[in-house]
Parts: C-alpha cells; structure tokens; sequence
C-alpha cells in the first residue's frame, strides 16, 4: 500500500543526488511532486525520468521571490502542500586559510537563508498538519577537516528546525531533519570537484568506518524520508534522524 497517497509534496533542489532520489520514492508511495534547482537543462532530465506525477519549477532556494513564485504555483495547482522536504544545499571542503568570502556567503545563502525563505515562503500553503523535512547532515557532529562553515550551517539548520517546532505547534506542522553520512552524488563531482576515481576510492576507504559495510545511497536517505513525511511518524517532532549506517555513533574499525 502507498503511504502517501493523493499527498502534495515539494522537494527543493532536487534535479539530481539526494533530492531527486526523494523525490522518485515519494512519487512511489503515491505524491505528486514538484521539484526545484537552477539548472533548467537538469530539471528538464530529472522530470524526464520521474514522469507525470513531477512538476519542476526553476528556482533559486536563497531568493524570497523565487520561492513565492514557487508557493503560488502549488496554491494554484493544488491548494495546498502536505510535505516540504527542504533539501537544496551544499558544500565542499577547504582549509581555513584558503577559504573565501564567496564560499563562505554561498554555503551560509543556499544552506541556511535558502531554508529559512523556503519555509517561510511556502508556510501559507502548507496544510495544518504538514510535514516539513530539513535535509542537515552528519558533519554537524563531527569536526571533519575543511569542513567548518558547511557543518556550521547544517548545525543551525537542526536548530531551525527545533524553533519552527515550536513555532508551528498550533498548525500541527511537524519538523524535523534528516542527516545524511556519507551518500555519493552527482554533487561530489560537479560542487566538491571530485574525479570519478577519487569519489570510489574514498567511497571504498570509508565503508570500512561505517558499520553498515557501505555509503549510503539516496534511496536510503528517501526511505527515511517517507517515514517522516507519513502518518507512520505521527507523533514525532523536533528530532534529527540520523541516516548514516552508524558512523558517528558507533566505532566499527577498519576491516
Ligand atoms: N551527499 C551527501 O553525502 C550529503 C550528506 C549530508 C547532507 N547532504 C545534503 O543533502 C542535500 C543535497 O545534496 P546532494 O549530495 O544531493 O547534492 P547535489 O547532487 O549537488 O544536488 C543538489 C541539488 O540542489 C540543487 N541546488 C543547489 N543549490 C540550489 C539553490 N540555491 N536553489 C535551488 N536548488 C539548488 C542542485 O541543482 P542546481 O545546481 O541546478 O540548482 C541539485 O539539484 C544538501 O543540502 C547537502 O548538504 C548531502
């Protein structure tokens, strides 16, 4: 049975890695789904791919009018939204000493104003009710190098989400976050510049930290989300959930 049948959802940034894997199993448990990124060329393949039930809206998560744009599109549509998975974002590792104003103001625009404008934008059109998902991450947690500033940013987005709980409580609007460990996308390539060869040798290298024998995959991160977006995860608000095959809570060793 679909869980989420006849739902109404938004997954921001989704023309590729995490978010068009989201938005792919939310269509598979019965939403319609519009999603959003820069590049139309992108967004063009990713509805190519996910077919009818996906609506792609170019748009620019850090720009109010973008989003508002986006906000009266669904209203129109549908009159409603049932789930906002806030998930356009990123990052890549640079040392201190060479890290730039410009990376520092992008990461801080797309990863935290994007999320705030996002949600502020579609508040109107969320049903009381809704389930809103804030895609954080592991770094968070952990003092990984290079990675000040981007771990900085998913910090407060797991705090954005404890105050919106709050402040949403009397719509019953849940919200929580998801953090993801280490899940290769096309972003390790086109943001992190990373090779082909150098994505699958560090794949390999950190499988043997994660308990789970494996990275992740975006359909393990979607899985997670259809949890959070259903019924199933009625009586759960505030949280993070911690998607990682263990890796920061558990010591697995290298095999
Ligand atoms: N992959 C991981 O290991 C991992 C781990 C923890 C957390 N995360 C988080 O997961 C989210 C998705 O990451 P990913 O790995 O899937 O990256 P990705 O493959 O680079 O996908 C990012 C998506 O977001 C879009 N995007 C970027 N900036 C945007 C903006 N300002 N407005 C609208 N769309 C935008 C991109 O399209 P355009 O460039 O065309 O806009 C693309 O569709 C991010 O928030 C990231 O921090 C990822």
């Amino acid at each position: 049975m679909q869980s989420l049948k006849g739902r109404v959802a938004l997954v921001t940034g989704a023309s590729t890695g995490l978010g068009f894997g989201a938005a792919k199993k939310l269509i598979e448990e019965g939403a319609v789904v519009f999603i959003t990124g820069r590049r139309q060329a992108e967004l063009d393949r990713a509805v190519g791919e996910l077919g009818s039930s996906a609506t792609a809206i170019q748009a620019d998560a850090a720009n109010k009018a973008d989003m508002l744009r986006v906000a009266d599109i669904i209203k129109f549509v549908h009159g409603r939204l049932d789930i906002l998975f806030a998930n356009a974002g990123g990052g890549h590792a640079t040392p201190l000493e060479e890290l730039t104003e410009e990376q520092i103001d992008r990461e801080l625009s797309v990863n935290i104003k994007g999320v705030v404008l996002t949600v502020q934008s579609l508040l109107p059109v969320l049903r009381d009710g809704a389930s809103v998902v804030l895609n954080a991450s592991i770094t968070a947690d952990m003092g990984l190098p290079g990675f000040a500033v981007y771990a900085s940013t998913k910090a407060a987005v797991r705090s954005l989400a404890r105050s919106w709980t709050t402040d949403l409580k009397h719509r019953r609007i849940r919200v929580n976050t998801i953090s993801p460990g280490v899940v290769p996308t096309e972003g390790y390539s086109h943001v992190q510049k990373l090779s082909d060869d150098d994505i699958a040798a560090y794949a390999t290298r950190v499988a043997t930290e994660i308990p789970a024998g494996r990275v992740g995959t975006a359909e393990d991160i979607a899985d997670a989300l259809v949890f959070l977006a259903s019924d199933s995860s009625k009586y759960i608000t505030g949280i993070d959930l911690v998607v990682d095959g263990g890796i920061t809570r558990v010591y697995a060793g290298r095999n």
